[in-house]
């Protein structure tokens, strides 16, 4: 048996004794004498005796060992033209400061903290901040509209809000705070104080008595020591899509995060302490909070924490300045970026611009990794590409190919084998496991390895009917796919609601949801719908109640804008038909799949049970219209 196979097997058949080894490269102030509490299933808890603090081993345990003067963050910002270095010494500093600052405000441990900020250093620092007094905090992502925000302050019940004057999308400036203020006005659960960033680009007017300046807080603050956590305490909280228009909050603990992420950049990303990492993605996403923040820190690594994009910031050549000006060895992102890359320097002429000698390795996840996208990016680059397939729910990899352990072949469409820890069974709709090439829902056996969802915030019973109760002993990713004859996965796309549009996970229920609420609308459908670049984009369709006699054009603008308002920007919904019927079953269930299946111009079955097989026909050439 080769390395991977040796430890991946270790890791299912002794799970104790391969934790308990991954976590000794943790400082604990307490060391954990129980690795795996399974007394309460399906709730298990990672090291529930250790104490630690994940702060302390992301920042202090660097500078006691002698890291204090290497990078531990580079912030570029081709968007403001800005480039600024945090050696560990100069990180530590602002993170304990911002920590008294948090604590002068009344935050102690437990607490939670709401971080709505753009791609600055400043959101690092409060999420290290929060995890240095032991506050829980739950980022949430910029391209979220003042409802989605309001909805994550009232679940999450932050005593402060940590928030900037503005973001900047390339070249136009989103402003933050009155996006803020509204989603404080809509939310039931207030915040006691706001800590507003000011940036040069726009000015937040502050709401006298709660909201208080950034700049003029850190000046006065006193720096705040580590505060000692149980492992099982949360850390933070992430909301994510469901099928649902509540975002479910996904809970991630300190031991069992920093053992499972500390792990995961010697063996799986293969990036020693002092070279550099960085992955393109958003502090607001899991990508963000595991890969730009904690695991490049955990593992004294240099983070390069971006604010552009992959292209338009000034070009397609961005992601290959950044590389080469910084020494960058393993970038991670996602998919998408690569695609809209190749579209606008379809071969690679501005990458042949830079030296990127020093870049060891691609990593993309966040969506499935096609294999022409996949082969584009390895003739450019010449090194190892690597697919890994995750979601918000583990915080790291269920798969892929773990370059510190044992580098396995490459099969393209395929994000490799499963990571030790994932138990990974492909089931058929009754439960049964599926023959190798036979396709089924993906699950995982319990328990699930360090690092991932213990349960959602303050909701177990969700918890376990979302992930848990379907099949006995095992957790439902939500994914579907099949493993080859040599074991290899194939994650094919979801079996539920949610779709990803760049690499974005989204609701197409919650979508339904805004649309329905419209006083025109009497049914509607929102479908995911292939998209060369973002992978999939949604497409909305909506029949009238009777006597509605406004103009379909100005309905379908009125609705398109209706979600940018309620949920985002970030949702992409661009094109919402009206039409005359929605095909569906005689039960009344609306054929979204069917729908789904003829936009992408596959050979859909109609299925036997359609019960106005006239309003399938009539909406036929709508589904295969392009924009
Ligand atoms: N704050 C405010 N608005 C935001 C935002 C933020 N943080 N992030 C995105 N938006 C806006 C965008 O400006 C865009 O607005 P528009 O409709 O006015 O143009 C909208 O949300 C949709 O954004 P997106 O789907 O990202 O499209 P895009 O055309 O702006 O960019 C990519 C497309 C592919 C360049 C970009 O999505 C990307 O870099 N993705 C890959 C990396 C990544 O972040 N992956 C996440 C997980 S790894
Ligand atoms: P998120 O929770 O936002 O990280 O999204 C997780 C979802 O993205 C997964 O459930 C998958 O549907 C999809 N996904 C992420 N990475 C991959 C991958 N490498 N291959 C296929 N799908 C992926």
């Amino acid at each position: 048996m080769g390395r991977y196979a040796d430890e991946f097997e270790r890791s299912i058949t002794d799970p104790e004794s391969f934790w308990a080894d991954a976590a000794r490269a943790i400082d604990w102030y307490r060391e954990p004498t129980v690795i795996l509490d399974s007394s309460n299933p399906p709730f298990y808890r990672w090291f529930p005796d250790g104490e630690m603090n994940t702060c302390d081993n992301a920042l202090d345990r660097h500078v006691r060992d002698g890291r204090g003067d290497q990078a531990a963050l580079i912030y570029d910002s081709p968007v403001t033209g800005t480039s600024r270095r945090y050696t560990y010494r100069e990180l530590l500093d602002q993170v304990a400061r911002f920590a008294g600052v948090l604590q002068s405000l009344g935050v102690t441990k437990g607490d939670r903290v709401v971080i709505y900020l753009p791609m600055i250093p400043e959101a690092a620092i409060s999420m290290l901040a929060c995890a240095r007094i032991g506050a829980v905090h739950s980022v949430v992502f910029g391209g979220f509209a003042a409802p989605e925000l309001a909805a994550r302050i009232d679940d999450a019940a932050p005593k402060v809000v940590v928030s900037a004057s503005c973001g900047i999308e390339v070249n136009r400036v989103v402003e933050y705070k009155p996006l803020l203020d509204r989603a404080i006005e809509l939310a039931t659960s207030k915040p006691d104080r706001c800590v507003i960033l000011q940036r040069p680009q726009a000015v937040a007017l502050m709401t006298e008595g709660r909201d208080v300046d950034w700049a003029e807080a850190v000046a006065g603050a006193e720096p705040a020591a580590c505060v000692p956590v149980k492992a099982t305490d949360p850390l933070y909280i992430l909301y994510t899509s469901g099928t649902t228009a509540r975002p479910k909050g996904v809970i991630r603990d300190n031991g069992g995060h920093a053992v499972a992420l500390r792990w995961t950049m010697d063996n799986l990303y293969d990036v020693k302490p002092g070279e550099v990492f960085w992955a393109a993605s958003d502090v607001g996403w899991v990508v963000g909070h595991s890969y730009i923040v904690y695991a490049p820190l955990l593992a004294g690594c240099t983070t390069v924490l971006y604010e552009g994009k992959p292209v338009g910031t000034p070009d397609a050549g961005a992601f290959w300045r950044v590389i080469s000006e910084y020494g960058v060895t393993a970038l991670f992102t996602a998919p998408t970026a690569f695609r809209v890359i190749k579209k606008e320097d379809p071969d690679g002429e501005l990458a042949r611009k830079y030296d990127l000698s020093g870049m060891k390795y691609l990593f993309l996840a966040g969506e499935r990794l096609d294999p022409e996208t996949y082969r584009w990016a390895k003739d450019l680059l010449g090194i190892p590409v690597i697919d890994h397939w995750w979601q918000t729910e583990t915080g790291w990899a269920i798969a892929g190919d773990p370059m510190g352990l044992e580098a396995l072949p490459t099969k393209p469409g395929s994000p490799t084998v499963p990571m030790p820890g994932y138990d990974v069974r492909i089931l058929d709709p009754d439960g049964n496991e599926v023959a190798p090439g036979v396709t089924g829902e993906i699950v995982l056996r319990l328990p699930l390895p360090p690092g991932c969802l213990p349960s959602l915030w303050h909701d177990d019973d969700r918890f376990v009917s979302s992930y848990l109760s379907r099949h006995d002993g095992a957790y439902v990713t939500g994914d579907g796919g099949y493993r080859d004859q040599d074991g290899y996965l194939y994650v094919m796309g979801r079996t539920d609601d949610v779709i990803n549009v760049a690499g974005h996970r989204l609701s197409t229920g919650e979508m339904e949801e805004v649309l329905a609420g419209h006083p025109a609308v009497a049914e509607c459908a929102v479908i995911g719908v292939h998209d060369p670049v973002k992978g999939e984009v949604p497409r909305g369709f909506v029949t009238l109640k009777a006597g509605v006699g406004q103009d379909p054009a100005s309905l379908s603008a009125e609705l398109v804008a209706l979600v940018r308002d309620r949920i985002g920007p970030v949702a992409a919904l661009r094109r919402v038909d009206v039409v005359e019927a929605l095909p569906k079953t005689r039960s009344g269930k609306i054929l979204r799949k069917t729908m789904r299946g003829i936009a992408n111009g596959e050979d859909e079955p109609i299925p036997s049970t359609i019960d106005n097989l006239d309003a399938l026909s009539a909406l036929r050439p709508v589904l295969i219209s392009a924009d």
